[in-house]
């Protein structure tokens, strides 16, 4: 919403200024537009990152860094964790409201009836080595959906685009699941829609042709809610991929397998595999300090993985959740081969906690600290982490994306650049160049 207010940049050398608008949303920060910059400064922001710049105008999700806030669509994570579940939450995060009962069981009929994937593209496994990342897999047939669904690639026609939102959500679980079977030399397991969404997913993980597999509710129940949790986060390094991607036109199935690549960097969604190898690496809880102390020393790349956060200056509202759920599961399960996975985690937690490095850096625990904990304990390996992330993050990279072609205010997206090359020079031939 914009307002009368503006304000005023000037060029202490020239003496030149230009007023710019500022508008305002329902929380956070208010923005000013930098359309009239260049022409009245001849200048551009310089952003690196764009650690200060808003991308967009949103309705989604909104994070208050400082208070550790995360809202679906104006709800809390917390209560949609407490009483949602995944589906209904990709209801939500697509269509702006709950859903009414009827609303959500022809959302979960729609789903169901799109899990089963093309059999020309599940031949597309055999073609990968069978110790090829999941990830690369999933960037691979996720982009390759676009070969197989040409009747939802129209962007300009909402109902293409609602049919190719379906699609993705449904089919993701079967293409992740079809990943990990790949990896291990067993049959791809079809969906079974008389399942509820995590449960059919489980199964086509787990189950295998030559005997019966029943769902461990506690399992279910664990993996729904870090879907739930890992399902949107405003505009962060995959979602604006996304966004970016998708402003020239591009289909969304080759724009979220372009969110998928960006996802996998082990600073944004691949942290949760990274988080478990860091905890692995450590025989013993003696052995943090010394962990600690290489996160802090700046000629050391190490980073505390699973800890840190571009906007969340306090503890990351997820990471609280998964990490009570993290305690529960372990219990609930008995899970006697993870539970030093936890306490050294735990113990991690503390020191780093106390520590001033940290505290002045504002460096807490983030989704991807307890998350990986928990996969492991669900039987899911760790090459699958950064998959799971992407089987949740779907419906928000989807969700920005139908946001940003209904927006009249957007376009394709091109960031400009300050040049620090070298001026214009003349060529010069080869056998003129000298030594
Ligand atoms: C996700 O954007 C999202 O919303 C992402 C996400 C989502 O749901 O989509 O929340 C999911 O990606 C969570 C983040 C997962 N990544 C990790 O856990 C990797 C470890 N964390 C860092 O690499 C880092 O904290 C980032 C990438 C998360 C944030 O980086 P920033 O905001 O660019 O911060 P920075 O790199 O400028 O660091 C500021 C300071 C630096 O020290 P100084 O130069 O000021 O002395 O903090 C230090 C950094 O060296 N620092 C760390 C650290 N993270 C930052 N030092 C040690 N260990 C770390 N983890």
């Amino acid at each position: 919403m914009s307002d009368d207010h503006t304000v005023t940049i000037t060029d202490n050398r020239t003496g030149k200024s230009v007023e710019l608008p500022v508008s305002k949303g329902t929380h956070g920060a208010q923005v000013f537009s930098l359309q009239g910059l260049h022409e009245g400064l001849g200048m551009f922001t310089y952003d690196p990152g764009y650690a200060a710049t808003a991308s967009c105008r949103s309705s989604i999700t909104y994070i208050d860094g400082d208070e550790g806030t995360l809202l679906y669509r104006g709800y809390p994570i917390e209560q949609l964790a407490e009483h949602s579940d995944y589906l209904e939450v990709c209801y939500l995060l697509l269509y702006g409201e709950l859903p009414q009962p009827a609303e959500m069981n022809k959302f979960r009929e729609i789903i169901n009836r799109h899990s089963m994937v093309n059999e020309g593209l599940l031949r597309f496994y055999d073609g990968f080595r069978y110790d090829a990342h999941p990830m690369a897999i999933m960037v691979g047939v996720v982009g390759a959906l676009s070969a197989f669904y040409h009747d939802s690639t129209d962007v300009t026609d909402p109902y293409h685009r609602e049919i190719s939102a379906h699609r993705m959500i449904a089919k993701m679980p079967t293409l992740a699941a079809a990943s990990y079977k790949h990896s291990v030399g067993q049959p791809i397991i079809y969906p079974d829609n008389s399942l509820g969404y995590v449960d059919n997913f489980l199964r086509m993980m787990f189950a295998v042709p030559s005997e019966p597999y029943e769902v461990n509710p506690v399992a279910s129940r664990a993996l729904d809610l870090m879907m739930i949790l890992h399902a949107d986060h405003e505009q962060n390094a995959s979602a604006s991929t996304v966004r970016l991607a998708s402003s020239s036109g591009a289909n969304p199935f080759a724009s979220v397998a372009a969110g998928i690549a960006s996802l996998w960097g082990p600073a944004h969604g691949g942290a949760n595999e990274a988080v478990v190898q860091m905890l692995e690496s450590i025989e013993s809880v003696k052995q943090v300090p010394e962990l600690v102390a290489r996160a802090k020393d700046k000629s050391d790349s190490f980073r505390l993985m699973g800890f840190g956060h571009r906007i969340y200056k306090q503890y990351d509202p997820r990471a609280k959740i998964i990490r009570q759920s993290c305690h529960d599961l372990l219990n609930e399960l008995g899970s006697t081969r993870d539970q030093p996975l936890f306490e050294i985690a735990l113990e991690l937690e503390r020191i780093a906690l106390e520590d001033d490095y940290f505290k002045e850096r504002n460096l807490y625990p983030n989704v991807d600290f307890y998350s990986g904990i928990i996969l492991r304990a669900l039987g899911i390996p760790l090459s699958m982490f950064t998959v799971m992330f992407v089987m949740s993050r779907t419906v928000g990279w989807i969700a920005q994306w139908m946001e940003m072609m209904d927006d009249p205010e957007q376009r394709i997206g091109r960031p400009r650049q300050l040049y620090v090359g070298h001026s214009r020079r003349d060529y010069t031939p080869i056998d003129q160049r000298g030594d």
